[in-house]
């Protein structure tokens, strides 16, 4: 287990960043989900994330900044598009690919001539980011605290059973958005909508005036863009409310390893049961959270009611459609 540290105290912090600035890794509260930190620069450091993590050493890292000019150093430019998103959005759940500085921040881009950087909302991963940025660090690599592949954590005690104790997890309490940041390329031209997020398609496309291309064959390889990922240990289902219904009622009798996770049908006595809220802000706050809860409580299969194909629920339908597809 990882040990847990209190992002709201100075010590714990002060800790944080010692132990960020001699290399080793710091898992740190966003409003999104929580990240697996390392700094940037040091591409030694940012080794032992793609090892922690198991993930593959050629998937790009998103790199966290303290503010808007501390892209500078890490960005070859920033094109106008990513510089009105900046403007629109920062600090908040949305990260900008633009293109990468030579010779800067190699291991955490993954190789790519492109850098995604995202400035977070979160008040302890802003002053996490002050303090590095005071010390030298220029940015902190961060992809989501969770192994490869595995549903994102919204607290710090998600992160804290997925390493083991070389890992630091500084404690913000459970993440406001809950799912991870919207990420636009805007890297190649038009832009483009990668991973959508809470900021939404119609958000986005107003501050650019101009539409946001879908993402396409030649995008990056992506993991969060992989059909499968985000996946819990049981088996995950979508059904629209009728289908559910009817396969609750063939199912008859509960089964103890079925949950089920829905906006309007009810579960029959003694099933794992959380009802989706009604609201997509708040059903994203929990979703990744319910998931683990039933992982947690030995579910092999969660059937999920289809979320409404409304915009606002862009974000949820897509990582639960990819939870769905492993
Ligand atoms: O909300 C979030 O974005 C969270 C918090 C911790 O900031 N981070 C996160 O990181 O979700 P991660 O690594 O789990 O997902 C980042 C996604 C990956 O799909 C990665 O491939 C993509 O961003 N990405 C990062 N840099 C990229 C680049 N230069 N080009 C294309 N995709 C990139
Ligand atoms: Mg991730």
């Amino acid at each position: 287990m990882a040990r847990i540290l209190d992002g709201h105290d100075p010590q714990h912090l002060a800790e944080a960043v010692d132990a960020l600035v001699a290399g080793r890794l710091v898992a740190f509260p966003t409003e999104t989900v929580y990240g697996l930190g390392a700094n940037a620069a040091d591409d030694a450091a940012v080794a032992r994330i793609f090892a922690a993590k198991g993930r593959p050493a050629d998937h790009p890292l998103i790199v966290h900044v303290a503010h808007m000019e501390a892209s500078q150093p890490l960005a070859a430019a920033i094109p106008p598009a990513a510089q009105s998103l900046m403007t629109a959005f920062w600090p908040g759940p949305l990260t900008v690919i633009v293109p990468r500085r030579p010779g800067v921040a190699e291991a955490a881009a993954g190789g790519q001539d492109t850098i995604g950087l995202r400035c977070p909302a979160h008040p302890v991963a802003r002053a996490l980011l002050e303090a590095c940025a005071r010390r030298g660090v220029p940015g902190l690599a961060g992809p989501s605290a969770n192994q490869f592949g595995r549903v994102s954590p919204t607290t710090a005690e998600h992160v804290a059973g997925e390493f083991d104790a070389d890992v630091l997890v500084l404690d913000g309490g459970a993440c406001q958005v809950g799912i991870e940041s919207t990420i636009v390329d805007c890297s190649r031209g038009r832009p483009v909508l990668l991973r959508p997020g809470m900021i939404g398609r119609a958000e986005i496309e107003a501050v650019l005036n101009e539409p946001l291309l879908d993402r396409d064959a030649q995008a990056p390889r992506a993991p969060g863009t992989l059909e499968a990922h985000y996946a819990p240990r049981a088996q995950l289902r979508l059904m629209s409310a009728d289908i559910l219904q009817t396969a609750l009622q063939v199912l008859g009798d509960s089964s103890p390893k079925l949950a089920l996770y829905s906006r309007t049908v009810r579960a029959p006595r003694g099933m794992q049961y959380r009802r989706m809220p009604a609201d997509a802000a708040e059903a994203a706050q929990q979703l990744f959270a319910v998931l683990r809860e039933f992982d947690a409580a030995g579910a092999e299969l969660i059937w999920v009611e289809s979320p409404p194909s409304s915009p606002e629920w862009d974000g949820v339908r897509d990582r639960l459609a990819r939870a769905a597809a492993s």
